[in-house]
């Protein structure tokens, strides 16, 4: 692998609350190269929000504590002062969320957002920022940006408010974008529209994407990488065709299996795989994915690592493909194939 852009060692996110402490982020480590996507795929819980946060520092919560280590261009970000943040966040790292409407403010205008984005990083004037933004609101597809330029967020549709904050995030050309959930809230023309922009971004500015989602059918789109999430751990992670074509962990079985396989229009749900989440106040001991598990054995009481199989996958820095269960690292595909028959009864 060249070079990591960003790299993420242990990364460790807890909250104390009332009830104990919660355990949001428990040892997440990914590595992630200039140009290079990465999905980020989890059902809802499972701490995929939580990581993102805590990198760029944006959980404000008093009662969290994060350790570990977040290296953007060798810089440790976790240490880095709020001042020193704020130029990294905007200008080298952008972000965006699953509501457009966290990074609009109702009272200004959808161009100031995005001139200001501009004039917050780069000593430009009002007009040649404005004119900037008129460029990147037609780039992201929005009709007549010379006029739209003027409106407020609530003069725009869900899909226009979205693609306005990715113009607000493409401002300054980032040189790793952070998508949390940006196409959920979208209908499916908006979305490979959504889908689109970000690939342009990678591919004229080389930029790093991390796109989260609990949807295996954006991740199969966009990402070169994968990363499955479950209870605050990652649980496999490898090259997406790896990954597709033969997933090794039985919770990614499930994510896949609920995927639909018919062309058509794309049905929006969760993923069915039975049993719920496990919570961050019981992650058990062992395998978090035990208590929903067909396959589990005694084993399972021990938490398996993320490991390398001893065959099968590529082993060459970031394309290998790892997991984390107790299975025998031989004959997935025929245990997939026998708890997916037992499933159907
Ligand atoms: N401020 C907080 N205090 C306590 N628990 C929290 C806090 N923020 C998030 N959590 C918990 O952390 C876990 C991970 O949340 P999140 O990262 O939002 O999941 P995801 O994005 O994968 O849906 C959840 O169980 C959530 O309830
Ligand atoms: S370690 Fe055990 S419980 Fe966990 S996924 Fe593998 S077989 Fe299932
Ligand atoms: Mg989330």
């Amino acid at each position: 692998m060249p070079e990591p852009l960003l790299e993420v060692d242990d990364l460790r996110v807890t909250f104390r609350t009332r009830r104990g402490t919660v355990t949001a982020v428990d040892g997440l480590s990914f590595a992630l190269a200039a140009g290079d996507t990465l999905g980020i795929v989890g059902e809802s819980g499972s701490g995929k929000t939580v990581s993102m946060l805590s990198i760029l520092k944006l959980i404000r919560d008093p009662n969290a504590r994060i350790s570990g280590r977040v290296l953007f261009r060798g810089r440790n970000l976790l240490e880095l002062t709020d001042r020193e943040l704020r130029d990294v966040r905007g200008r080298d790292i952008a972000m965006i969320f699953q509501d457009p409407m966290t990074a609009l403010t109702p009272v200004y205008r959808v161009g100031w957002h995005i001139a200001e984005q501009i004039r917050a990083h780069e000593k430009v004037s009002r007009q040649a920022a404005r004119d900037r933004a008129v460029r990147l609101l037609a780039e992201v597809g929005i009709p007549e940006p010379g006029r739209r330029v003027d409106n407020y967020p609530h003069e725009f549709s869900g899909g226009m408010r979205q693609r306005a904050v990715i113009a607000m995030a493409l401002a300054c050309n980032p040189a790793l974008l952070i998508a949390d959930e940006p196409t959920t809230a979208l209908d499916v023309t908006t979305q490979a529209q959504v889908l689109d922009l970000m690939r342009r971004l990678r591919e004229t500015h080389g930029s790093a994407i991390v796109v989260i989602t609990h949807d295996m059918g954006v991740v199969s789109e966009i990402a070169d990488r994968v990363l499955v999430m479950y209870g605050g751990r990652a649980v496999e992670r490898g090259p997406k065709r790896e990954v597709f074509r033969r997933p090794r962990h039985p919770y990614t079985w499930g994510l896949l299996d609920s995927v639909p396989r018919m062309a058509g229009p794309r049905v929006r749900r969760l993923p069915m795989i039975p049993g719920t989440p496990i919570g961050p106040l019981d992650l058990p001991a062992g395998c978090g994915f035990a208590p929903r598990c067909r396959l589990r054995h005694q084993a399972c009481e021990v938490r398996p690592e993320l490991a390398d199989a001893p065959t099968g996958g590529t082993r060459n820095g970031a394309s290998e493909h790892v997991d984390a269960c107790w299975l025998p690292a031989e004959g997935r595909a025929a245990l997939r194939e026998r708890s997916r028959e037992e499933s159907r009864g």
